[in-house]
């Protein structure tokens, strides 16, 4: 029997500089898809895949994020007032319960493995997750369900994997697998960082969630800058690998890298046409926008 996941750390301190200026005063993660923040979408994959406490690790300018997931005592009021029952409920069923969510200061952007060690006291000596909240992942099945499924079962540290084209192995994280588990669940055996297509293990490459082991913590505690003068999540995953196994689960879904302008607007897109509210509306002023351009 392994031990529960029942935390999640979202890294949230991040400067988005791949947005700007729309980055400038909002936190990319409150960038809107459709009419609720990216971090909502993630916040929910975590809760549907069984997360009892949820970590945001911010910094410098994310405040808003901390509103966001507060009682808004005077807009409910309102809302109450003017009998706008609706609206209140949404208000409602995203609020999370008090006392499961923490927050903490990286203080400086120093890298992903920076912001997830600075997680390391509310976590303590668990196993948890770790949800990159401007990658949203599209599927029926909520990608880190599907992962909570696999580590129940193989235990361990387990990545979600995602195929990319082999030519563009150099933009990613790309793994080296072992043995197949079960039907899209594999033994990792190695992970390189952005290599030449010539050099890639595989085209599957790690597209933003984890399950990892607490001996992580210790080891990004020691960990030198890697990459782009960051101390990098990977680099610290890679000697963790030499003690401790990794699995990979194929993700089956669509991802989409709101961190990106072209990537942001796709999920805008693809989550509106999934509602029933507006996927009519949308359709018909798509066509007639690409008509008129
Ligand atoms: P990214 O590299 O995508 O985010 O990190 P970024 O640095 O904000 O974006 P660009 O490259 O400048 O456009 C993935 C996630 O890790 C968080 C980010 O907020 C994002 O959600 N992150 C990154 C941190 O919390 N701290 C860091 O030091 C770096």
């Amino acid at each position: 029997m392994q031990k529960a996941i029942r935390k999640a750390v979202l890294p949230v301190a991040g400067l988005g500089t791949r947005f700007l200026p729309a980055t400038k005063a909002v936190p990319k993660e409150m960038m809107t898809v459709v009419d609720r923040p990216a971090l909502q979408y993630v916040v929910d994959e975590a809760r549907a895949a069984g997360i009892e406490h949820i970590v945001f690790v911010t910094g410098r300018g994310k405040a808003v994020i901390e509103d966001h997931f507060d009682v808004a005592y005077e807009l409910e009021a309102t809302l109450e007032a003017r009998s706008k029952t609706e609206a209140l409920e949404v208000l409602k069923r995203d609020l999370p319960v008090a006392g499961s969510v923490s927050f903490t200061r990286q203080q400086a952007p120093l890298g992903l493995g920076h912001a997830v060690w600075c997680a390391r006291d509310i976590i303590g000596p668990e196993p948890f997750a770790v949800l990159l909240p401007d990658m949203l992942m599209k599927h029926h099945t909520p990608c880190l369900k599907s992962m909570v499924d696999a580590y129940e079962r193989t235990g361990g540290n387990v990545l979600s994997l995602e195929e990319c084209e082999p030519a563009m192995t150099a933009q990613y994280g790309i793994v080296a697998l072992g043995a197949t588990v079960q039907e899209d669940v594999f033994e990792v055996t190695g992970m390189v960082e952005k290599p030449k297509p010539a050099a890639a293990p595989s085209n599957l490459f790690i597209s933003g969630r984890y399950i990892l082991q607490p001996e992580i913590f210790d080891l990004l505690e020691t960990q030198e800058k890697g990459a782009g003068g960051e101390i990098q999540l990977t680099d610290a995953m890679l000697r963790l690998l030499k003690g401790s196994p990794f699995y990979g689960v194929r993700f089956r879904g669509t991802t989409y890298d709101t961190g990106t302008k072209l990537g942001f607007l796709k999920a805008n897109l693809a989550y509106a046409l999934d509602r029933e509210d507006i996927h009519g509306n949308i359709r018909a002023e798509l066509q007639s926008v690409l008509a008129e351009s």
